[in-house]
């Protein structure tokens, strides 16, 4: 079964188990506190889309982008009732390019949904499609099996091999840690692109 697909399926028969049907804490982390948002946001691989909605909400301009049309018709008719604006694309990460570079990208367990043998295509994508001095806002899955997806974001592969430090500006630690229901948990990075 190829990647479409294969999420397309997973969707149709509700194996979203990485779905929390509310948004992460990890916006209250991250944004609550700011006085302004980063203006343009990328939410890749967004599914049921709650992020996007908060982000809509406090006066972001974000694009979402997800490969199954379900979770994007859904959230396209939250946003209308509560008279919010976004942007969203039905498409492949390996096909779409945005016109302009985002301010930020909001990297919610998209990754850890892509084969590894994509990752550092992903990787090369989200550092283009980011302006220099932008925020990449990363929640690496860490999980306690290898299979996948979810697959686990080993660090010190997304250090060395991913997101390596002639590109990006790493933090010490993580933020914050999030346990999830479905067994794994994220660590939650900031990670700046360099120039
Ligand atoms: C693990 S889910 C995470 C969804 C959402 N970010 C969240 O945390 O609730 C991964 C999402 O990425 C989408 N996806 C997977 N591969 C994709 C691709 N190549 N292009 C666009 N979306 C993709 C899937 O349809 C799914 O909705």
């Amino acid at each position: 079964m190829d990647h479409e697909a294969y999420w397309k399926q997973r969707w149709a028969e509700r194996k979203t188990g990485w779905d929390r049907g509310a948004t992460s804490p990890a916006l209250e982390h991250w944004f609550a506190g700011m006085e302004q948002l980063p203006e343009r946001i990328l939410v890749p691989g967004c599914g049921s889309g709650y992020e996007v909605e908060w982000l809509a909400r406090h006066g972001a301009r974000v694009t979402a982008v997800d490969i199954v049309p379900e979770p994007l018709d859904s959230l396209r008719q939250r946003l209308k009732v509560q008279e919010l604006d976004a942007e969203l694309v039905l498409g492949d990460l390996f096909d779409w390019e945005p016109t302009t570079p985002f301010d930020a990208i909001y990297e919610q367990t998209c990754l850890c949904a892509i084969t590894k043998d994509q990752r550092q295509a992903y990787a090369e994508r989200l550092y283009r499609w980011l302006k220099p001095g932008g925020t990449l806002y990363a929640l690496f899955a860490q999980t306690p099996w290898r299979n996948g997806p979810p697959w686990h974001c080993d660090l010190t592969e997304m250090r060395e091999e991913l997101f390596t430090p002639d590109r990006w500006i790493w933090p010490d630690d993580a933020d914050f840690t999030l346990p999830h229901e479905a067994g794994f948990r994220e660590d939650g990075y900031r990670l700046i692109r360099r120039p």
